[in-house]
Formats: C-alpha cells, sequence, structure tokens
C-alpha cells in the first residue's frame, strides 16, 4: 500500500473523546503497518492548557486503552508519540490562529513535514464555521506550499437550511475537492464489500431490483443508552444523530445502479441519484410513516437502567427520540414500488447494524414446512459487529418426504484469519491522506438527505400531538413500528430476542 506524503494533522477539539478513543489510535494504527508519511507531526489544539508533554501522556494513554489491534504492539509507541505535539487555541480569538500558525511554522521548519495540512474539527459542530473562518484569515488554508484539507464529522447541520449554511461558509474558504465529510459507516469493510458484493457477482445483481426483491429492511441498533453525552444527544435526537447520515447512506449504497467506474464522484453520483428518487415524506403522512420513541426504564438481566429523560445531561420532559422507525420508497425503475424499512435506537437487546434484503417467494408452495412459514429468501449484509454476509434459504429435511427447513449460508470476516480488518477511522483517515473521497459524504449528498428528513422535523416540530412513543430499555422498540411493515405475518427481522427482563417495572 501506499504511503501517504510529508504532513502536519492538526486536530481541533484534541482533548475530546474521539481524539482519544479513534482518532489517535487510528493513526498509531496505520504507523505501525508503516503507512504514515516518513515525516509527520500530529498537533493537537483546544481551550485546554496543557503543555505538549501531557498530552503525549494522554494520548499515551489512548492508545494502550482503545487500539483496536487484535493483538496490539506497543513497541515503537515512543517514537509515535515524538510527532505529537500540543497548542492551546481559543478557537474563537483570531489572534489564537497567529500563535497557531507560527508554532506550524516551527514544526515544519523542525521536522521537515512540508506544507500539507490535514485540519480535522473535532470540536462540537457549531465550532466548525468559526474555526474554518479564523484559520483562513491566519493564511493557514493556502494551497501554494502543500495541500490543505478539512475534515468535519458529523453532524453535518442540524437541519437543510443549517447544512447549506455551513457547506456556503465552507466554500468561501475551501473548494468541495478539499472537504472530507466523515461517515465513519462507511469506513467499514462490510459497507464497502456492498458493492463489491452486488457488482462483482453475476448472482446478485441480476436478482437486485422490484421483480424479485420484496423488501429491503436496515437496522442499526445499540445496547447502550446515551452515556454522558445525553446534552449533546437530547438537542440531536435520532433522526439527525443517526437517519440522516448512517441509515441514508447504506440506504444509498443498497440502492445505487452501478456506477461507471470506481471513482469518488462516480460512485458518489449514483448515491445522489438514490437519495433524488426517496419518495418525499409528506408532513401529513409522518405519523403513519415514521414512528419515534424513547427508551423507559426497564430491568436488563436484572439490572436496573435508568430511563431515557433520567438520564445526565437530559431534560425531563424531554420529547427527543431515541428510537425511529420508517417506511418510504424510491421513486425510480429499480425500485418503484419496494418499501424500505430502516430503523436505529439506543438501548434496544444488542449492538447491531445490518441490512436485510428480502426476496420475493417463490409462485406456488409445493412443500411442507418443518417449522413457520418461509417468507422467502433473505441476504443479511452485517455491518457490524461480526461483519459479514449470511444468506438463508430453504432445504429438504433428510428423511421421507419433502419436508422443509431455512437454513443458513453463513460468512465471517474473522474467518479469514490472515486479514486484517482495519477500523473504520484508520481506513479513513488514510484516504484523506491519500486524498481519495469515495467514502466521504458530498455536499450535494448531504443537502439531499437533509431535504429528505426536513418534512419530518417539520412534523413533529409542528404537531406535537404526534407520540413519542415510550419503549423499556432492553426491547426492540415501540410496538406501532411493527404495524409500519406490510404484509400479512411479516415483522422486522429481530437478530436476538428481547434482552429485558419479564417483570420490566423499575423504579427509577
Ligand atoms: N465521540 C465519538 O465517538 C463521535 C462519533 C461521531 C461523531 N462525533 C463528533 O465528533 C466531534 C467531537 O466529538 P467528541 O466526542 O470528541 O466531543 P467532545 O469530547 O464533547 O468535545 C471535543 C472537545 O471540544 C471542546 N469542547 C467541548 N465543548 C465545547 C464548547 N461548548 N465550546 C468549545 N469547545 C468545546 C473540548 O476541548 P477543549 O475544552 O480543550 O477545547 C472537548 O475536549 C463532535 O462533533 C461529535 O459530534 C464524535
Amino acid at each position: 500500500m501506499e504511503k501517504p506524503d510529508n504532513l502536519i494533522i492538526i486536530i481541533f477539539g484534541a482533548t475530546g473523546d474521539l481524539t482519544a478513543r479513534k482518532l489517535v489510535p487510528a493513526l498509531y494504527s496505520l504507523y505501525g503497518q508503516n503507512l504514515m508519511p516518513d515525516r509527520f507531526i500530529i498537533l493537537g489544539a483546544g481551550r485546554t492548557v496543557m503543555s505538549s508533554d501531557d498530552f503525549r501522556i494522554k494520548m499515551d494513554n489512548a492508545i494502550r486503552t482503545f487500539s483496536e489491534e487484535k493483538a496490539p504492539d506497543f513497541t515503537n509507541i515512543s517514537y509515535f508519540l515524538n510527532s505529537i505535539h500540543y497548542q492551546p487555541v481559543d478557537y474563537l480569538q483570531e489572534s489564537a490562529y497567529h500563535d497557531l500558525k507560527v508554532e506550524v511554522e516551527r514544526l515544519k521548519a523542525g521536522f521537515g513535514t512540508g506544507g500539507n495540512v490535514i485540519i480535522y474539527m473535532a470540536t462540537p459542530p457549531n465550532l466548525y464555521e468559526a474555526i474554518a473562518r479564523n484559520m483562513s484569515a491566519a493564511g493557514m488554508v493556502s494551497q501554494e506550499d502543500g495541500y490543505k484539507r478539512i475534515i468535519i464529522e458529523k453532524p453535518f447541520g442540524y437541519d437543510l437550511e443549517s447544512s447549506r449554511v455551513l457547506n456556503d461558509t465552507l466554500h468561501e474558504i475551501v473548494s468541495e475537492d478539499q472537504i472530507y465529510r466523515i461517515d465513519h459507516y462507511l469506513g467499514k469493510e462490510t459497507v464497502q464489500n456492498l458493492l463489491v458484493t452486488r457488482f462483482a457477482n453475476g448472482i446478485f445483481e441480476p436478482l437486485w431490483n422490484r421483480n424479485y426483491v420484496h423488501r429491503i429492511e436496515i437496522t442499526s441498533a445499540e445496547s447502550l443508552g446515551v452515556e454522558d453525552r445525553g446534552g449533546y444527544y437530547d438537542s440531536a435526537g435520532a433522526l439527525r444523530d443517526m437517519v440522516q447520515n448512517h441509515l441514508l447512506q447504506m440506504v444509498g449504497l443498497t440502492a445505487m445502479e452501478p456506477p461507471s467506474s470506481l471513482d469518488a464522484n462516480a460512485i458518489r453520483n449514483e448515491v445522489l441519484k438514490v437519495f433524488q428518487s426517496l419518495q418525499p415524506i409528506r408532513e401529513e403522512d409522518v405519523e403513519k410513516q415514521v414512528i419515534r420513541g424513547q427508551y423507559t426504564a426497564s430491568r436488563i438481566r436484572g439490572e436496573c437502567v435508568p430511563g431515557y429523560r433520567y438520564e445526565k445531561g437530559v431534560d425531563v420532559h424531554s420529547r427527543t427520540e431515541t428510537y425511529v422507525a420508517m417506511k418510504f420508497f424510491i421513486n425510480n425503475w429499480r425500485w418503484g414500488g419496494v418499501p424500505f424499512y430502516i430503523r436505529t435506537g439506543k438501548r434496544l437487546p444488542t449492538r447491531v447494524t445490518e441490512i436485510v434484503i428480502h426476496f420475493k417467494q417463490t409462485p406456488h408452495h409445493l412443500f411442507q414446512r418443518v417449522i413457520g412459514h418461509s417468507w422467502g429468501n433473505q441476504l443479511i449484509i452485517r455491518i457490524q459487529p461480526d461483519e459479514g454476509i449470511l444468506l438463508k434459504f430453504d432445504m429438504k429435511e433428510p428423511g421421507s418426504g419433502f419436508k422443509v427447513k431455512n437454513v443458513n449460508m453463513d460468512f465471517h470476516y474473522k474467518d479469514l484469519a490472515d486479514i486484517r480488518v482495519p477500523s473504520a477511522y484508520e481506513r479513513l483517515l488514510y484516504d484523506v491522506m491519500l486524498g481519495d473521497s469515495t467514502l466521504f459524504s458530498r455536499d450535494d449528498e448531504v443537502e439531499t438527505a437533509w431535504k429528505f428528513i426536513e418534512p419530518i422535523q417539520n412534523a413533529w416540530k409542528n404537531n406535537p400531538s404526534i407520540k413519542v412513543y415510550g419503549y423499556p430499555a432492553g426491547t426492540w422498540g415501540p410496538e406501532p413500528s411493527n404495524s409500519l411493515i406490510e404484509g400479512e405475518n411479516l415483522t422486522w427481522r429481530y437478530p436476538c430476542k428481547n434482552m429485558a427482563d419479564e417483570e420490566l417495572y423499575c423504579e427509577l
């Protein structure tokens, strides 16, 4: 694999959770594989006043704690840590960026990194515009001496209007091809494998359309609650935090037409076309097509877990959704009439993200079933955990007669013992260093996705009578979400049973 050119990575918000959990451990993994440039500097920046030595100690702990390697090797960690520096910055003070520039120039000269710079915004999103403007005012985004690339983290705005404002502001400072909007789901191996599964195999693509597919279901479930991010989450909710970005991107890759090449824009153009074909949900239909819920206190394996409204940082009267399920259609030749169902939630029974392609049934049932009904074949693409692909199909039960049983053909990435699956951030950071934007969201994709979400946001804002259903923590979400699925006896796929105890009552 190619070694990127020398560079400096400036991380704003470097004292935060994302830098410690994901970014620096991912960069260390790349370093361990000899995939970092020969000369590089990681410059942390934040309001917190600390020395580079203190920051190095913090990052040393972070790497040791959050490394995603199966057998992490820390032998060379001190060499890597030598490349880490820290500069206190008050994000809103223009003068602070002059000090930052002086430090960048000093590091550039001292370590011979050259003028390539990646600017990672790992701060709360309301600071992105100010940081970009101040960097520009300090003359730090000029590309005269090397590329300048900006990475931003979701949420990319909180509605259509604010995402346009954010894009317009960034475009005043840098061009679109310098902006990398990270969606870490796209960094996952199985999401990328979706393209290979579809477009490298002759057997799937001919069936991948309205003639053979009955419905498509995408689930992204988390078993945890909001943890210590209640303050952020209460102002975001599942629709903004998950649906607008991760889930719609998975819809895009599942439903897109074959791209003409693997060029970043060829792929992103096809995803955009899917978003443009989403049948708008009218405000008056939101109640029927979109179910929102909020987890309530419950018992999971004998332990009480608090309801969402009693989490730290959350308003006790909050109506923020921790669960969303929705049904919609894609109005194009491939998918006309095929329902798409997506759902996401916190405090569900397990952590799982999967795409389920439900194929239509055979036109005539010849065989007796051993257990229950068959509702056709399912191809299940497991994004996390235990990445892989599962095909469910019917087989004859051994013995007399023609009794049929549903069985699995199951592929797990982990079975490829000799293949290392890189973490999403590792893959995405490496791609930014190489200037490959295939796995990043483009401005028009983001805005079109917001346009689809907007009527839902408006309906919830303008019509408080639309219910926020409670669901006990550890269950698969509110009961009315089942009524979204069209067809007799059809339900969501439940990868595991409810985790909540039978006795759900809890005094929290
Ligand atoms: N954590 C994750 O796994 C994750 C996943 C997906 C997306 N994200 C996104 O990535 C970004 C960073 O996430 P994070 O979890 O690292 O955030 P964080 O820990 O809440 O904040 C990062 C840093 O930003 C600074 N900061 C926090 N609140 C601030 C405020 N009100 N005003 C000014 N500075 C403030 C703090 O550094 P100083 O006080 O030192 O300046 C803090 O250490 C966010 O936009 C988040 O939405 C995070």
